[in-house]
């Protein structure tokens, strides 16, 4: 029994790394642009109703929503090759096609307001999935649909969906560039949403993105044409053990149950190794491939996809590695050991100090320069300073009173400000919870009656 996943892509980073990572499945599963399954696909043994389902002539549409205020991306879909692959039935693009002028309370007030006609196409998916497992909400924290529109369809999912999964894909902005001045307004308020009515984030970071493509794969001045091609690298290499099923991490709940061990800590991270041209549009190609040096490279800080300072206590709540290519388990069993006699990784003191790994197969239609990649998700305590920082630009913004004249607009902010202490006080709760985490008391019930008492 396939257990369906519906995606929900918002604003113009959402539907830009949705449609590649659209592209990406239909390359790996044999699919045409047209949806029609190609003559050379015959190997089977992939799951592709996950993500698709067959239309009365038999045809494979994307289990697929796509959301935005302004209609310049979807247009672009909408006449791009994979045009004809979507349901047409469900593009949502908003009346005025304004779009949310990078305020995430235009977004969250639109949401309101056209949440009736989004949550019909939503309704409609999931009364057509047999065993519908959750929903994949893919945007950006920085602007204002993805992030706005994004949180209130996060909050509502929630109510009316309360048993299923809600995973996101989560595109952080690159401070260095400051691309959108109110972005740590923007992302403070998202990430209240993610930490509350989320079950799994993956983030995904534009600064670490770029960098990648620059320094590691010689990319000058990436575009986003290209960094999105990294994401949907992590994105297809992410969900391969629920399209090629083997015995373990064949659902949602199966690798978020491995990662995840307490509910708030649920944001991931992710590096992956090698980048190549099969990946980026011209990257230089890597030397030899073994399990050893793609485990090994993983754990890289530089092959990761955030930007994070970690500190001496900072360390791995846990990881699981998803291995593709030729790895046997003895290789992997060999690299293990190796890893763990270097204490290359340094683990929480709660829990199994172990990594996960994940043999998956390759697509058999896509031509690959290298034996063996991989990509690791990784739940790491260090992830909190992404979200101390956020709380810190937001705090230096606020204190001057900057641009809030155009949020208080907006109905979630016109009976004042509180919606933005509200977000703080739950990013700092989330910091604090990721420290304590650090601590070999974590787990205690009496550990924090104790220190509240001064023990
Ligand atoms: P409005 O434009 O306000 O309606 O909201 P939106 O959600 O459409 O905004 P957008 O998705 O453009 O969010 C802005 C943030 O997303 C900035 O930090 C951009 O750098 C980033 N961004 C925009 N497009 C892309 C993309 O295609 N790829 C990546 N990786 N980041 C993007």
């Amino acid at each position: 029994m396939p257990r369906e996943i519906i995606t929900i892509q918002a604003g113009q980073c959402g539907n830009a790394i949705g449609s590649r990572f659209w592209q990406q499945l239909c390359q790996e599963h044999g699919i045409s642009r047209d949806g029609n399954l190609e003559d050379f696909a015959t190997e089977g043994g992939d799951r592709k109703d996950v993500f698709f389902y067959q239309s009365d002539d038999t045809r494979y549409i994307p289990r697929a929503i796509l959301v935005d205020l302004e209609p310049r991306v979807i247009n672009g879909i909408q006449s791009g090759p994979y045009k004809n692959i979507y349901n047409p039935e469900n593009f949502f693009i908003g009346e005025h096609g304004m779009g949310a002028g990078n305020n995430w309370a235009a977004g969250y007030a639109a949401g309101e307001r056209v949440q009736e006609e989004i949550f019909d196409m939503i309704d409609r998916e999931a009364d057509g999935s047999d065993s519908l497992e959750g929903f994949m909400l893919l945007h950006s924290i920085a602007g204002g649909t993805g992030s706005g529109l994004g949180s209130y369809l996060l909050e509502r999912m929630n109510d009316r969906f309360p048993k299923k999964i809600i995973q996101t894909y989560s595109v952080f902005p690159d401070t260095a560039t400051g691309d959108v001045v109110v972005n740590p307004y923007n992302s403070l308020l998202t990430m209240r949403r993610l930490t509350q009515n989320a079950d799994c984030v993956v983030v995904l970071d534009n600064g670490a993105l770029s960098s990648i493509a620059s320094e590691r794969l010689h990319v000058q001045e990436p575009s986003f044409q290209q960094t999105n091609q990294l994401v949907s690298t992590v994105m297809s290499a992410s969900t391969t053990t629920l399209r090629y099923p083997g015995y373990m991490h064949n659902d949602l709940v199966g690798i978020i149950a491995s990662l995840i061990p307490t509910p708030r800590c649920h944001f991931l991270m992710t590096a992956y190794t090698p980048f190549t041209g099969d990946n980026v549009d011209q990257a230089k190609t890597v030397r030899k491939t073994t399990v050893l040096d793609v485990m090994r490279r993983l754990l890289q800080p530089k092959n990761r996809m955030v930007s994070i300072n970690p500190s001496k206590s900072s360390c791995y709540i846990s990881i699981l590695n998803i291995i593709q290519g030729e790895a046997d388990p003895t290789d992997v069993h060999k690299s293990l050991l190796r890893i763990r006699e270097r204490r290359m990784a340094n683990f929480i003191p709660w829990g199994p100090a172990s990594i996960q790994v994940a043999l998956t197969k390759k697509s058999p239609y896509l031509q690959n320069t290298h034996r063996v990649s991989g990509l690791m998700l990784a739940n790491h305590t260090s992830v909190a300073t992404l979200f101390r920082r956020i709380v810190v630009q937001y705090e230096k913004m606020r204190k001057r009173n900057a641009y809030l004249e155009q949020y208080k607009k907006e109905a979630p902010f016109s009976e004042g400000l509180g919606e933005f202490d509200e977000a703080k006080e739950v990013v700092m709760g989330l910091v604090g919870e990721y420290e304590a985490a650090e601590k070999d008391d974590y787990l205690d019930p009496d550990a924090g009656d104790r220190k509240a008492d001064g023990a």
